[in-house]
Order: structure tokens, then C-alpha cells, then sequence
């Protein structure tokens, strides 16, 4: 039987193509919507060649209300995986009023529609960055949320709250929030992969061009960390096993499986790693020279977090699968793919 149909905005992303490729494995019928702020066509062709389906795609803004309804005026989807927001922390800072247009509004016009014409399911793309620094690890779904450090994360917590509060007011809507540790790797096929512009702010893409001899030096902010090496600790969550929690989050809603209409979940491995000890797993797994040096802490740096994924393993009944070094190397063939590196 074909499982019901799912749109999802954003879909010509980064965590948003590999979403899609998912769903798709598991039956689901997708419409990718995306207005190409920071991606391009060659995602959407990606996963069409890896999935071989011509998944239907339409070029719109979610901020553009009366583009946006269109999309619901002509598709029949029930559910929706929101990944259509502004993810630099750096640029938020800069430009707070962007960020806080583009991740409300376009989460607002979102709901909106879904209750004007009746669409029931919902997954938000949160993030760890709502914890802020936690006196505790790992952190689990209950560790209280910090005061945001940034536009950005105030958007996620904005939009989380938006969303709970959403859901409790409308009948037969259902949300599932997302908080997704560090999303890294690519799609084994190489086919879709992170392509960040400009100068990546993130470390593994900075990594992988710094490899690619794009970049001269990866610079490593901060050994002083009272860390066991003194580098900052996250949890690297592979984006393909990300991808899948999002289809475990629409099973849920759309088999009524679902305690609460609305929930949240941490997805990721429930591991710390090291910003050295990333590193050097790049180095030996993929047999590169990677230079790399020391320099000053960057400001805003959260010491360390990893995530207690305990209620999405038990409950949502996901668990990372993909192991740190295959993670590394689908990053690295990821990058001498775009690059035609041999
Ligand atoms: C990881 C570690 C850096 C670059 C942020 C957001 C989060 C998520 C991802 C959405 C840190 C170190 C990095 C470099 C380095 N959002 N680093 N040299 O800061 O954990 O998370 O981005 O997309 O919500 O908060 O991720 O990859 O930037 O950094 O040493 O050139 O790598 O200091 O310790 P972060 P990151």
C-alpha cells in the first residue's frame, strides 16, 4: 500500500535532500518545495537519480503566504518536515531581523495553512543549540533550555514554543520537534552532500575543503577547553541516520502512535567527540594530509554537549546506525565528488 504523501520545504538542502531520499525508501510520496536560498537544482536531481523517482518539486518562499498556499491548493499532502529556515550563527548575529523573518514567518505561514486546509502532521527542525551551555551531560529532552545565544537560537526556541503552543490549540494538528545534535557526512552514493557557500562556518565541511586543497590551514578554536584534550566536545550525528529519524517522526504521527500531539526528541549518538580527535579520525580513515593549527577560542562556543537519545532509541524506536568513520569517509568521497577530485 502507499503510504500517504509528505511536502517537505527545504527539501533541496542539505538534512532536507537526504530526508527526502528516506521517505522515499520507506514509501512515502514527497514534494520537495524549496526557494534556493542556499541550495540549488542539483540537490533535487541528486535524489531523483539516487531514488529514481521524478519527484515532483516547486520553487516557492515560505515566507511568500499567498505563493506558499498554492502549494497546498495543488498537492495532497497530510504531513510536512519544515527545514526551510536560516542556519548561521555568525550571519544571525549580523542580520537578526532576517533571521527572525525567515524561521517565524515562514514556520507561521506553515501552520496556518495546514490549519486552513486541514494537514495534520508537522516535524520541525530544532537544534542542541536550545540548551545553550548544559550544567550536565549527556542532555536529555527535560535538561532545561538556556536563554539563546544567538538570533538563530532564539529562533529555535521561538519556533518550538510557537509550535507547542500551536498544536495545543488546534485540534487533529500533531508537531514533533527535532533537536538535532551536529549533522555531518553525505549520502553513501556521493550523489548529495553538504555544499555550505562561501567559506564554511562549520567544522566538517572546513575539514573536507581544507583536504581538497581549497583551504590552506583548518584552524582549530581552542585547545584550553577543560576537555581531555582541551578542544570542544559535540555529538556528531550522520545526516543519513538524521534523515531517518525524520521518517520515524511522520510514522509516528501518521500511524497515531504518538503519546502527546506534541513531542520533542534529541537525535544523536549519544557520543562525544573531541574537535582533535574528529580530526585525526579524518586523517587515518581517509589517508589525507590535513593541516591543521591551533588558534584562538571563537566566540560563543558551547564547551561541551552530547545528547542522551535515549527517548527517540525507546520511543521512536530510532538509534544511530552509521559509525564515525564511514560518516568521515562519505564526507570526504562527498568533497572529491563536487570537486572531481580522484
Ligand atoms: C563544531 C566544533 C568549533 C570550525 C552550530 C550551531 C548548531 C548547528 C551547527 C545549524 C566547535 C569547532 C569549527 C572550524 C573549529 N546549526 N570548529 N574550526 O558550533 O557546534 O553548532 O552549527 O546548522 O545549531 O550552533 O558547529 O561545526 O561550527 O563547530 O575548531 O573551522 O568545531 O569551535 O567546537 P557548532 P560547528
Amino acid at each position: 500500500m502507499k503510504k500517504s504523501c509528505v511536502l517537505v520545504c527545504g527539501g533541496a538542502g542539505y538534512i532536507g535532500s537526504h530526508t527526502t531520499v528516506e521517505l522515499i525508501n520507506a514509501g512515502y510520496d514527497v514534494v520537495i518545495a524549496d526557494n534556493f536560498s542556499n541550495s540549488d537544482m542539483g540537490a533535487v536531481e541528486g535524489v531523483r537519480k539516487i531514488t529514481g523517482v521524478d519527484i515532483p518539486f516547486v520553487e516557492v518562499d515560505c515566507c511568500d503566504l499567498e505563493a506558499f498556499r498554492k502549494v497546498f491548493e495543488q498537492y495532497e499532502f497530510d504531513s510536512v518536515i519544515h527545514f526551510a529556515a536560516s542556519k548561521a550563527v555568525g550571519e544571525s548575529v549580523e542580520k537578526p531581523m532576517l533571521y527572525y523573518r525567515n524561521n517565524l514567518l515562514s514556520l507561521m505561514n506553515m501552520i496556518d495553512l495546514m490549519r486552513e486546509f486541514g494537514r495534520h502532521n508537522i516535524v520541525f527542525s530544532s537544534s542542541c543549540t536550545v540548551y545553550g551551555e548544559p550544567d550536565k551531560q549527556p542532555v536529555t529532552e527535560q535538561t532545561p533550555r538556556k536563554p539563546a545565544t544567538s538570533p538563530y537560537g532564539n529562533t529555535k526556541q521561538m519556533s518550538e514554543d510557537i509550535l507547542r503552543d500551536a498544536v495545543a490549540a488546534t485540534e487533529g494538528l500533531k508537531g514533533i520537534a527535532l533537536r538535532y545534535f551536529n549533522p555531518i557526512g553525505a549520502h553513501p552514493s556521493a550523489l548529495i552532500g553538504e555544499l555550505p557557500r562561501g567559506v564554511p562556518q562549520n567544522l566538517v565541511p572546513y575539514i573536507t575543503q581544507t583536504a581538497a586543497g581549497i583551504r590552506e590551514c583548518l584552524s582549530v578554536f581552542g585547545d584550553d577547553y577543560p576537555t581531555p584534550d582541551g578542544s570542544c566536545i559535540r555529538d556528531y550525528i550522520d545526516v543519513v541516520d538524521l534523515a531517518k529519524a525524520h521518517v520515524a517522526a511522520i510514522g509516528r504521527m501518521v500511524e497515531n502512535r504518538n503519546d502527546e500531539n506534541y513531542e520533542i526528541f534529541n537525535v544523536g549518538t549519544g557520543r562525544g567527540v573531541s574537535v582533535l580527535e574528529l580530526v585525526n579520525r579524518f586523517r587515518e580513515v581517509n589517508g589525507v594530509e590535513l593541516p591543521c593549527k591551533i588558534a584562538p577560542r571563537r566566540e560563543g562556543d558551547i564547551i561541551a554537549i552530547w545528547a542522551d537519545p535515549t527517548r527517540a532509541n525507546t520511543v521512536l524506536g530510532w538509534k544511530a546506525g552509521r559509525t564515525l568513520d564511514e560518516t568521515l569517509a562519505a564526507a570526504w568521497a562527498w568533497e572529491k565528488h563536487v570537486r572531481g577530485i580522484e
